[in-house]
């Protein structure tokens, strides 16, 4: 007879343990163990949340080298069915070798699952007939549990489920998660103190009204843009380091429908703008993407939502300052040309138009389209096509959590029919759906990657453009993480070539996540290993520093209202000198609209208390040397950066924190 030590770790999740009796059977390349018991003098607390157990499976003979592993559980005759959420199985053979079975996933029936080693394994190499059934089943079981669906026409597809509750358990969020997102969704507004105000569809009567709503609830950047929302040079920043950093690019030759002429502007003393542009000292700003929207009615009354051009000058003491607006694509006598010597409330009501369509701009495409429906799709590509005991699943995993819940609430909650977006949203409704099918088909492969998007938009020389300095940075170390972990299993490129599943997982995000569009330059498969490495580093980037950059300050930057308004219910002055405190106040939206508007980017800028920062990974895939020493470099180099991205904040006016890897998620979570 021989001896094998089984050790089973349970998860420390509040709800992880069970009382069920667990079972557990070994199988080897030379036999298999019989269904065992694990029983011991812990009794019911062996599978207790956070317990580590260790029980000996007894074999007549050695059954060779582990394959897999067969456990599931039975209710015991006192306690009914429970679901439980190990997190692996350690097996120590009696030859003296040691097997790890991560697991990660809740088995919530009876039945039998099965768990391979530890070892990541391609398909190509996965020669047991036992591991290559297990490796069908799982793929067949989760073509089943993951199914494509459309949500709308000429979006990214999603993952189909009505509720959060239809979702399979191991991509639902926690009960600590689910318990604090909906109690920060459900007491949103009592939390901001605006209860009352919800219903309340009067204007504004005067900023200091907003002023005193506002008070409740701050943070040290949004008392900042509280102070300093009508000036040009905090204007000028946002572009760079605000909510949206995705839009500005150099401008070298003006848009013929943006006829902006040297006595338009004051660039300076005897600056010339042909000169200034031909320095590169001219940027951008075209939000050609809103144009002709169908806009929402909110309250009975009509919105209005510009598509603005905006001139910028780079001035030689470094800021980057507005210069010229034109808040509609066609040139017109009734559509003039801004400028800053304008009255000061034609010059501040353009900026708010800007401001409103920047907010719609980079909730619908910035924010849900490139980052939230994206990374949706890589996520139940790879839960469809890709193994457990795969090294893509084992690497890109971690960054999927909570991501199919996310995006299944925000259908949800804010834009279908009733959703806070459809209801108070300038674009909310028929234009929302229009915006964001144009937004796909403006998507480029080169646009997800930063270090092309930053040098296509013409910025690298760009001053004080942090969100660049600190996403490049996060991209190379990111990047290099990614080349040593795929270049240890991925030797050569008829290695990628021939790895069927990783072809399948690449193919559907092209079908499903780009719908076949060969232009936007996504790959429709891999033929080299660097390929391969530039779009993981892609997805990875995408689903933690990107959302990251463009959603932890939707309260800092949209908190204080005219900042962002969520939408604006007067049309644009079409003549110059019309515009007065007054009208101003007319423009901005009403009360109820932007109380929904504060509690909604309130909500979306808390992270829960079980979020995983960027390179976190409590569940351990991977078991071999290799990858785990490259994810402890990966560690180390994430916390030296944050440290430097620390230091140089210390010296700023305004922190840019949104790229800090002690900040950044490893997923989409919220
Ligand atoms: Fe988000």
């Amino acid at each position: 007879m021989v001896d094998y030590t089984v050790t089973v770790a349970t998860t420390d999740l509040a709800t992880a343990g069970t009382f069920n009796n667990v079972f557990i059977k070994l199988v080897g390349t030379d036999g298999e163990s019989q269904h065992t018991w694990l029983v011991s003098l812990k009794g019911p607390l062996c599978f207790y949340s956070g317990a580590v157990s260790s029980f000996t499976v007894t074999c007549s003979v050695s059954i060779g080298k582990l394959i897999l592993i067969e456990i599931g559980k039975k209710p015991h005759f006192i306690f009914p069915e429970d679901d439980w959420f190990p997190a692996n199985v350690e097996v120590k053979s009696p030859e003296g070798d040691t097997y790890n079975f991560p697991i990660y996933r809740w088995i919530t029936d009876s039945e039998v699952h099965r768990f391979k080693e530890g070892k990541a394994l391609r398909v190509f190499e996965d020669d047991h007939h036992l591991g290559r059934y297990s490796r069908d089943q799982e793929l067949k079981q989760r073509g089943e549990d993951y199914c494509w669906d459309e949500y709308l026409e000429g979006i990214p597809h999603c993952m189909r489920s009505e509720d959060p509750l239809d979702l399979p358990c191991e991509v639902r969020f926690s009960f600590t998660k689910t318990t604090e997102f909906l109690f920060t969704a459900a007491t949103g507004l009592a939390e901001l103190q605006l209860k009352g105000l919800s219903d309340c569809t009067e204007n504004w009567p005067n900023i200091d009204a907003i002023h005193r709503v506002f008070c409740c609830k701050r943070t040290d950047i949004s008392d900042y843009v509280q102070e300093h929302w009508k000036e040009d040079a905090f204007f000028g920043y946002q572009f760079l380091n605000g909510l949206n950093p995705m839009l500005i690019q150099r401008c070298s030759v003006l848009p013929k429908n943006f006829p902006v002429t040297d006595d338009m502007v004051s660039l300076g003393g005897q600056c010339v703008l042909a000169d200034e542009m031909e320095k590169g000292n001219i940027f951008l700003c075209d939000y050609k993407r809103l144009d002709g929207l169908k806009t929402n009615n909110i309250n009975g009354k009509k919105q209005y939502l510009m598509a603005p051009l905006v001139l910028l000058h780079k001035t030689p003491d470094d800021q980057l300052m507005p210069i010229a607006i034109q808040l509609k694509q066609t040139p017109a006598d009734d559509n003039p040309i801004f400028c800053p010597t304008d009255s000061e409330y034609d010059w501040l009501t353009a900026k708010i138009f800007v401001r409103s369509a920047d907010f719609n701009e980079h909730e619908l495409n910035v924010h849900l389209l490139r980052t939230h429906l994206l990374a949706e799709v890589f996520a139940v590509s790879l839960l469809r096509n890709v193994p457990m005991v795969h090294p893509l699943y084992k690497l890109l995993v971690p960054h999927t959590r909570y991501t199919l819940q996310i995006n299944n609430l925000a259908r949800a909650l804010l834009i279908s029919e009733n959703g806070v977006f459809t209801q108070f949203a300038a674009s909310g409704g028929e234009g929302m759906r229009t915006l964001l099918k144009r937004s796909l088909s403006s998507v480029t492969y080169r646009s997800l990657c930063i270090p092309d998007d930053i040098a296509d938009r013409g910025l690298e020389d760009v001053p004080k453009f942090y969100y660049r300095d600190d996403g490049l940075k996060l991209w190379e170390i990111i990047h290099r993480f990614v080349q040593g972990v795929l270049s240890f299993y991925y030797k050569n490129d008829t290695e990628v070539q021939k790895d069927t599943e990783l072809q399948k997982w690449i193919s559907d995000i092209f079908e499903h996540g780009f719908l076949s569009q060969a232009g936007t330059g996504i790959p429709e498969s891999f033929t080299t290993v660097a390929e391969l490495v530039k779009f993981v580093t892609m997805v990875i980037f995408t689903c933690s520093g990107q959302h990251s950059a463009v959603n932890a300050g939707q309260f800092d930057y949209a908190g204080w209202m005219p900042n962002s308004p969520i939408s604006l219910q007067r049309s644009p002055p079409t003549t110059k000198g019309t515009t007065s405190e007054a009208t101003m106040l007319q423009t901005l939206p009403a009360v109820n609209a932007t109380v929904q508007g504060m509690s909604t980017v309130w909500l979306l800028s808390k992270q829960s208390t079980d979020s995983v920062p960027l390179g976190k990974y409590p569940e351990e895939h991977f078991s071999e040397k290799k990858p785990c020493k490259l994810i402890e470099d990966f560690q180390g180099e994430l916390q030296m950066f944050s440290a430097i991205i620390n230091a140089r904040n210390k010296n700023l006016e305004v922190p840019y924190t949104y790229l800090d890897p002690m900040v950044v998620e490893n997923s989409v979570a919220i």
